[in-house]
C-alpha cells in the first residue's frame, strides 16, 4: 500500500485518484480550491462522470480516499505525488503550464523524504525536464526524488472503465527505482496482464500527444471521406464499416460527425502543431486535421441553412444535444456552440435540449430557450438539428417528431436516424455522408 497525493482534483485527478484508491492505496485528492474540496468532503462530486460518485463514496467509506486543500501537508505525508492540474490552451496555441510550474515549486519546498513525482497532466513534450529543474531549485535540503511521466488516456463519459481496464499504462522514467515504485501503484492492473510500458520521460510525453492527435486525424479523415461520399452518392457508414474490418485500420474513431470537440483533441492538436513548428518539424497532417475540423463545423451550419431555404431569420431551430459527445455535461469546443452561434447571428431562434448539458450551455448562451425533453424542444420547430448522439435521440419516434414540428426538416450530424424512416415520414433531411442508402 502506498501513500499517494493527487494535486488537482479536476477531471483527471478525481477519476485517477478514486481509481488508484480502489486498488487499495491511500489517496489524498488535493486542490487549492477550498470550495471544491468542501463539496467533495460533503459527498458531492463537482463534475459529471458516470460511476464516479459511487467509486468515490466506496473508497471514502473504506478509509482510503481523502480530500484536502492543504497541499503542503498532503505532499509531506505522501510517497508519490501526482501532478494532475489543468493545462489549458495558452495564447500562443501551446498548452499553458503555469499551474504545473507552481505545483512543482510547492513540491520542491515540501520535499521531506524521497518521493516519486509523477506528471499526469497533458504537458508539452519536454516539460518533465523543466518540472525537475523547478523542484530542484526549491528543494533546499537536496532531498532525493524520482520523476516520472504517466500520461492518461481517459475518455470523458467512460473514464472509470478506461481507468480500471486500460489498454496500456505508459510510465516514462529515467531510473529503475521510480519505475518500480510506479509499477507497484498499478500492480492490480499488472496482475491482470495489462501492458505497462516503460519509456524515457520525453517519449511518454510524446506518446500522449501522438495518440490524441492521431485519433483526431482519424476523425478528420473520415469526415472528409464522408463529404466526398456525399458528392459521389456513396454511403460513408458502409465505407467506414468495411475499412474498420481491416485490423490495421480498426473500426474505432471512424464515425463521421459535426467535427470533434471536447477539452482534449482541439487543444492537444493545436499544441502538438505548435510544438512541432517550434522544433522546425511542421506536422502537415495534424495541421490539415485541425483545418478540416474547422471546416466540418462550418459545413454543418451550411447544411442546416440550406435546409431552411438559406435564411435563419425568425426560424425556430431546435438543437438536440449540446455536449461534445454523449454521457458528459462538457460543452467545451462542442460543435453545437458553432451551430447556436450561427443560428443566433442569422436571426433564428434556438430551442435547445440536452439530457444533462443544458446548465453548462446556459452559462454561454442566455438567448437560447432550454427544455427538459426533446419533445418540448421540438414543438413548432421549423427544423431540428441533432448534434450529439445521446441514446434517447436514437430511439426518437420520427412520426411523433413530425407531428410536433411546424415543418418536417431534420439535420442529423451524427447519422443516428434511419433514412428509411425519414423518407417514410416525408422529411426534408440531411446527414453526414449518406446520400441515398441507409445502412441502419
Ligand atoms: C480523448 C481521447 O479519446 C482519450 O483517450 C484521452 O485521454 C482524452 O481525449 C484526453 O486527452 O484527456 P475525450 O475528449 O473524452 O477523449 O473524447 P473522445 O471520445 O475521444 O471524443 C472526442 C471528440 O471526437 C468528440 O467530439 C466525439 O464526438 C468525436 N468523435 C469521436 C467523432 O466525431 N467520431 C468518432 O469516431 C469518435
Amino acid at each position: 500500500m502506498k501513500n499517494i497525493t493527487f494535486i488537482g482534483s479536476g477531471y483527471v485527478g478525481l477519476v485517477s485518484g478514486a481509481g488508484i484508491s480502489d486498488f487499495g492505496h491511500k489517496v489524498i485528492c488535493a486542490d487549492i480550491s477550498e470550495e471544491k474540496i468542501q463539496l467533495l468532503k460533503n459527498g458531492k462530486v463537482p463534475i459529471y462522470e458516470p460511476g464516479l460518485t459511487e467509486l468515490i463514496k466506496k473508497n471514502v467509506d473504506a478509509g482510503r480516499l481523502f480530500f484536502t486543500s492543504d497541499l503542503k501537508k498532503a505532499i509531506k505525508k505522501s510517497d508519490i505525488i501526482f501532478i494532475a492540474v489543468g493545462t489549458p490552451q495558452g495564447e500562443d496555441r501551446a498548452a499553458d503550464i503555469s499551474s504545473v510550474k507552481s505545483v512543482a515549486k510547492i513540491i520542491g519546498e515540501n520535499l521531506n523524504k524521497y518521493k516519486v513525482i509523477c506528471t499526469k497532466s497533458t504537458v508539452p513534450v519536454g516539460t518533465g525536464e523543466l518540472v525537475k529543474k523547478i523542484i530542484n531549485k526549491h528543494n533546499d535540503k537536496q532531498t532525493p526524488f524520482g520523476y516520472v511521466s504517466n500520461p492518461e488516456f481517459l475518455r470523458e463519459g467512460s473514464a472509470i472503465k478506461d481507468f480500471l481496464w486500460p489498454d496500456r499504462i505508459v510510465i516514462g522514467s529515467d531510473n529503475k527505482k521510480s519505475f518500480d515504485i510506479m509499477k507497484e501503484v498499478y500492480n492490480p492492473l499488472y496482475i491482470n496482464d495489462k501492458p505497462i510500458l516503460n519509456t524515457s520521460i520525453v517519449t511518454a510525453e510524446m506518446i500522449k500527444y501522438a495518440a490524441n492527435a492521431f485519433l483526431a486525424l482519424k476523425i478528420s479523415y473520415i469526415n472528409e471521406v464522408a463529404n466526398l461520399c456525399e458528392a459521389l452518392g456513396a454511403n460513408v457508414q458502409d465505407v467506414s464499416k468495411a475499412m474498420g474490418q481491416d485490423g490495421r485500420i480498426s473500426s474505432k474513431f471512424l464515425h463521421p460527425g459535426p467535427g470533434y470537440g471536447g477539452s482534449c483533441f482541439p487543444k492537444d492538436t493545436k499544441a502538438f502543431a505548435a510544438l512541432s513548428r517550434k522544433n522546425g518539424q511542421k506536422m502537415q497532417t495534424i495541421e490539415a486535421a485541425i483545418e478540416a475540423n474547422k471546416h466540418q463545423k462550418i459545413r454543418m451550419v451550411k447544411k442546416i441553412r440550406s435546409l431552411v431555404d438559406g435564411d435563419f431569420s425568425k426560424k425556430i431551430i431546435s438543437v438536440l444535444g449540446l455536449s461534445f459527445k454523449p454521457n458528459t455535461d462538457d460543452i467545451r469546443d462542442s460543435a453545437s456552440i458553432d451551430m447556436i452561434n450561427a443560428i443566433n447571428d442569422g436571426g433564428g431562434l434556438v430551442r435547445a435540449y440536452d439530457p444533462i448539458a443544458n446548465d453548462s450551455m446556459k452559462k454561454l448562451f442566455r438567448n437560447v430557450e432550454y427544455f427538459e425533453s426533446w419533445e418540448e424542444a421540438c414543438k413548432d420547430a421549423d427544423a431540428v438539428v441533432i448534434m450529439t448522439e445521446w441514446n434517447e435521440f436514437r430511439s426518437m419516434s420520427i412520426q411523433k417528431l413530425k407531428q410536433l414540428m411546424n415543418k418536417p426538416v431534420l439535420l442529423d450530424t451524427r447519422n443516428i436516424i434511419s433514412i428509411q424512416k425519414l423518407k417514410e415520414n416525408e422529411f426534408y433531411y440531411d446527414n453526414v455522408g449518406r446520400v441515398s442508402d441507409d445502412a441502419n
